[in-house]
């Protein structure tokens, strides 16, 4: 009787337990605003887990470098301070030098060229590069090419002399303006508008989505669409956490996942348009359009990066990103 008794404690218990178990946290740190293609990705993963699995797991969004820079977010992913981030390809370098191949100035004809390179082999390859360091890859979210901006206008390679650039943590972008005369600075993205405000810089790259988002066109009197990069992210958790997930729930946050990932990538493209049409509307910068004559000038003028970084980089990868502009 007893021992029936100890029993149904134990079950009921294990019921009250499992009834009451606190949610899993998911905390997204992310810096850009949450109307850009990764703020909107973000936003919709939550909504597609609360509806998903209500009670068992819980998304908090960090937009704006609230919590962590992009320069500490993979330590906090690490430490568990947070469980997801989808930092720029650009900012992992201290990681691991095989994302670098992004960075390469006027590798990708276009963000079909990039789509079509991350779903290769090659591509899909780079998602596990980070295992050792304790994180996992989960996918790829599209933000667009890049653009310049400054505080005159740059139509050819020879305007940027002598000019400060804003750039992310990556030896690749910093080269890409020394090899122009022009100075680099590495800096957190949550600085640059200030930066650029007060003049302590005189210019930047980024996509139009961030450079609308982020106001940076109304401290810029030009931008020049040079199209001379690509800035995508990597969706990415911490190994430890993503395996200690319940068979249960894994799936249904995989899957949740890549639907935001897809719904983020159309944002992306929407947002390309939209956003550059809304600084042209501003008439706060001037959008100065190469000719193509100008446009392989900074082409050729900063073709020597991909020499300097090669070795590094793996001369086969390269050649693998190339391939995906036919
Ligand atoms: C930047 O630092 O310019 C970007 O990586 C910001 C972002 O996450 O898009």
């Amino acid at each position: 009787m007893r021992k029936l008794i100890t029993t149904m404690c134990c079950i009921f218990s294990m019921v009250a337990g499992g009834l009451n178990a606190a949610p899993i946290e998911i905390k997204f740190s992310h810096v850009v605003a949450e109307n850009t293609p990764k703020g909107k990705m973000a936003i919709r993963f939550k909504k597609l887990i609360e509806q998903r699995l209500p009670g068992k797991v819980k998304v908090s969004v960090f937009p704006n470098a609230q919590l962590f820079n992009d320069d500490k977010v993979l330590e906090a992913i690490i430490l568990g301070d947070v469980q997801l981030a989808a930092p720029s390809l650009s900012k992992l370098e201290t990681y691991t030098k095989k994302f670098q191949v992004f960075d390469l100035p006027f590798l990708f004809d276009d963000m079909q060229a990039v789509e079509r390179f991350q779903q290769s082999e090659e591509g899909q390859k780079l998602l596990t590069s980070l295992e050792s360091k304790g994180l996992t890859g989960l996918g790829y979210l599209h933000n667009g090419m890049k653009q310049l901006s400054a505080n005159e206008p740059l139509y050819d390679p020879a305007d940027a002399k002598g000019k400060k650039f804003r750039v992310m943590a990556s030896d690749v972008l910093a080269a890409q303006f020394q090899v122009v005369n022009a100075n680099p600075v590495k800096k957190p993205f949550s600085e640059v508008f200030t930066l650029l405000q007060t003049k302590a810089i005189d210019g930047q790259e980024n996509t139009w989505s961030n450079i609308y988002s982020k106001k940076f066109f109304e401290v810029q009197s030009h931008i020049t669409e040079t199209d001379h990069g690509v800035l995508d992210y990597i969706v990415v958790t911490s190994k430890e956490f993503w395996a200690g997930l319940p068979s249960d729930i894994r799936p249904v946050v995989e899957k949740s996942l890549q639907e935001a990932i897809t719904f983020g990538n159309q944002v992306a493209l929407q947002k390309d348009e939209q956003d550059k049409q809304a600084i042209i509307a501003s008439k706060k910068s001037t959008v100065i359009e190469l000719t193509s004559s100008q446009r392989q000038q900074w082409k050729q003028a900063m073709a020597p990066v991909w020499k300097e970084f090669q070795d590094e980089i793996g001369a086969d990868l390269i050649e693998a990103a190339q391939k995906a502009n036919q």
